[in-house]
């Protein structure tokens, strides 16, 4: 129940259209020509949810203001009025205001402004904007949107989105990352000329450091509430939603980087980084800058201007994102939310390498319920040694000794690292990570204390956190990325026995699958901030000529649906080719792809609107000397190739260039598009000669049908 007394943060008001035009009113009435003022309005004005019936409409205000006013017209010079009518300036809410209108008809164009007192007298109105509600469910009509995300500010103009100002959508889907809560993260940010934030609230930001360079991350409400306001700023992102709705999830970046839940993974495992604090601050910038239409609260007095409080206890853990819009029989919109949900990723990043996953006892029980035979698996696994045997005390004494100064040595403190150390000792210990102590140990133990490395001879077999390619104390690396095919595969296998863990928690998963089930829609759009399309790379192709331990096969990236297998191949084979139509949109990883997941089952994976490229990335990364080095530029170089290798359901892959998704559906057909700019395109401003970036814009197109859903370059 609605309580006063609760706290509110920010107020969505609803107000319901008039029935027929309204009659202009003869004092004091905004004529059509009222001044507009960006200065008051300095992010414009966006709407978005669009519904047969309704939409939200979103602006900011500059300063407080004593009155402001809405109107909502059939026409550009608003006549022919549907909505005039007095609102409550927003208070608590960085200026920012909500509306929803309601009452309207569907398939329908309408413009909107805010009105302000000038202060002189006179009026201002906001930038005039323009939505579009939905077709009814019942109406056969074309459907065109727009799918985006990856829209980093830093260094980075948003050109990708010029194309799209020149067209008639119904709706600008937004994937994520929608903001970047760092600023200068030296992995994949830049700061340079105009395009540079530096966070207000300092002393409310999270201080980090790459290789010797200081960053910082978002963790107030002001930090956030800031980088909404600078990236609201850009000119192009404003006049596209200014003209088109915008539908909107989030991914990590709204919050924390590779985020899960309400924790940060800035430390890779180093420290505990849960921040229920951060992750509410996050959602509620969120809220209040996105034009998202989500039942937050209970409707008081519905109908004439509701005031529709949305409260901190609604925000996370409590937050529900996903939903449901619908846009006449070409589509059923399922929009859902990767991020506040999901489980860590699977392999934690602060796994010690030589930890047993699954020991031999384990595997022997488990192995034949996966179909395979122990004594042909085990042979293939990594020996590991008790040291909890009498024999070996030496050994365990040595290593522990060995591992706590590693531990010192990576920032733990001298009681962490015991413990760390202690608990690394206490049992079972992969025998090619025990070696590698051991030898530190006796690289500057006297001789009298020298111990020998056990004999790998007749040892038990298991499944150690180094066979996933762990081989670092806390890091990403063998974790979140580039971890060893072989040994996830066969770990996610082992692990889904008992229940496949899935991103979604129970009452998002029973949703999504009985509204794909249920729907009557022609095609149905599975919106996901994260691509479902697997990323596997062949390191031991020769002409890679990677070191040793890299040659062989990886995925390159676990924080995406690769770190759900058994959930993925579930919801594909199960749910989405079961319902038919499915086309599941995402972004996140700042490369393109088109996926052919199933006869019946397609992915388009939008690259980024202006983040570094996946490619740049990798690039990156491979600056510099050393072997390691040298191969992952060789990797980088053949990236795309390498993709296409890796997933023989991919029909095409490009990990270099900036861009934009379009999808149309017409009748039983659909095409969708990749519009896309090399990266150098985007770190100049083309915004005031566009024309400039036509001659550079590429384009690749895929046709298929309702009931052929097999994707033909067209
Ligand atoms: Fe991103």
């Amino acid at each position: 129940m609605h309580s006063p007394a609760r706290r509110r943060f920010l107020s969505t008001i609803a107000v319901a259209a008039a029935a027929g035009v309204l009659p202009l009113r003869p004092a004091g009435a905004a004529s059509g020509s009222v001044p507009v003022s960006r200065a008051h309005f300095p992010q414009s004005v966006a709407s978005g949810d669009p519904r047969p019936d309704r939409v939200l409409l979103w602006t900011r205000l500059a300063a407080p203001a004593a009155q402001l006013r809405l109107q909502v017209a059939e026409d550009t010079g608003f006549a022919r009025l549907r909505v005039d009518r007095m609102l409550q300036p927003p208070r608590d809410s960085d200026g920012c205001l909500k509306v929803r209108v309601e009452n309207l008809q569907p398939a329908t164009a309408y413009h909107y402004r805010f009105l302000l007192d000038d202060g002189h007298g006179g009026q201002v109105s906001s930038p005039i904007g323009r939505t579009r509600t939905a077709p009814a469910a019942d109406t056969d009509a074309p459907v065109e949107l727009a799918f985006v995300s990856c829209q980093d500010y830093g260094g980075r103009w948003y050109n990708t989105l010029l194309p799209l100002l020149e067209r008639e959508l119904d709706l600008v889907l937004h994937l994520g990352d929608f903001i970047y809560e760092t600023t200068g993260d030296p992995q994949f940010q830049d700061q340079a000329g105009e395009r540079t934030i530096a966070l207000d609230d300092i002393d409310g930001a999270i201080a980090l450091e790459r290789g010797g360079q200081r960053y910082y991350a978002a963790r107030s409400l002001a930090n956030y509430r800031q980088l909404h306001r600078t990236f609201r700023s850009d000119p192009v992102l404003q006049a596209l939603l200014e003209r088109t709705p915008l539908v909107a999830i989030w991914d990590d970046h709204e919050f924390s980087d590779d985020c899960w839940q309400d924790v940060g993974t800035y430390h890779d495992g180093a420290a505990d980084e849960r921040d229920r604090q951060r992750r509410r601050n996050a959602e509620q910038a969120y809220f209040e800058y996105l034009p998202v239409d989500l039942e937050l609260a209970d409707a008081t007095g519905a109908g004439q201007a509701a005031q529709l409080p949305v409260q901190r206890e609604r925000l996370f853990p409590n937050v529900q994102l996903w939903r449901r819009l619908r846009f006449g029989k070409a589509l059923d919109l399922l929009l859902t939310d990767y991020r506040s949900q999901r489980p860590d990723h699977a392999i934690p990043e602060d796994a010690f390498p030589g930890a047993l996953a699954y020991d031999q006892p384990q595997l022997q029980a488990l192995l034949p319920r996966l179909g395979l035979e122990p004594a042909a698996v085990l042979p293939t696994l990594i020996p590991y040694v008790d040291l909890a045997a009498p024999m070996l005390q030496a050994q365990r004494r040595a290593a522990q000794h060995a591992i706590a100064q590693a531990y010192l040595a990576a920032g733990q403190s001298p009681a962490q690292a015991e413990r760390r150390a202690t608990q690394a000792t206490a049992s079972a210990i992969a025998l090619p990570v025990l070696a590698q102590f051991l030898q530190a140990w006796n690289a500057t133990a006297p001789a009298s204390a020298q111990v020998a490395v056990p004999d790998a001879a007749g040892l038990a077999r298991g499944l150690p956190w180094l066979a996933l390619g762990k081989t670092t104390l806390f890091g990403d690396i063998g974790a979140r990325y580039v971890a060893v095919k072989e040994g996830f595969d066969l770990f996610a296998a082992l692990g889904a026995l008992d229940g496949a863990p899935s991103p979604y928690a129970p009452a998002q998963r029973q949703w999504l699958e009985q509204a794909l089930l249920d729907s009557d829609a022609r095609f149905k759009v599975v919106a996901s901030s994260v691509s479902f399309t697997s990323l596997v790379l062949d390191l031991s192709r020769p002409e890679l000529q990677a070191p040793e331990p890299m040659r062989r096969r990886f995925y390159l990236n676990l924080d995406q649906w690769d770190g759900f297998p058994a959930e993925r191949r579930r919801l594909i084979g199960q749910v989405f080719d079961r319902a038919g139509g499915v086309i599941v949109l995402s972004g996140d990883i700042h490369a393109g792809f088109a996926t052919q997941h199933s006869a019946a089952t397609v992915e388009f994976t939008t690259p980024a609107v202006s983040s570094e490229t996946l490619g740049s990335i990798l690039a990156r990364s491979g600056e510099g000397e050393g072997a390691q080095q040298q191969a992952t530029a060789r990797v980088a170089a053949a990236l795309d190739a390498l993709v296409i290798d890796g997933n023989p359901s991919l029909r095409y892959a490009q990990t270099r260039r900036h861009g934009v998704g379009l999808l149309r559906l017409d009748g039983e057909h659909a095409q969708a598009r990749f519009l896309e700019l090399p990266d150098s395109v985007c770190r100049q401003r083309h915004y005031d000669a566009p024309e400039a970036i036509g001659s550079q814009l590429g384009e690749k197109r895929f046709a298929f049908a309702r009931d052929d859903m097999r994707l033909r370059e067209a």
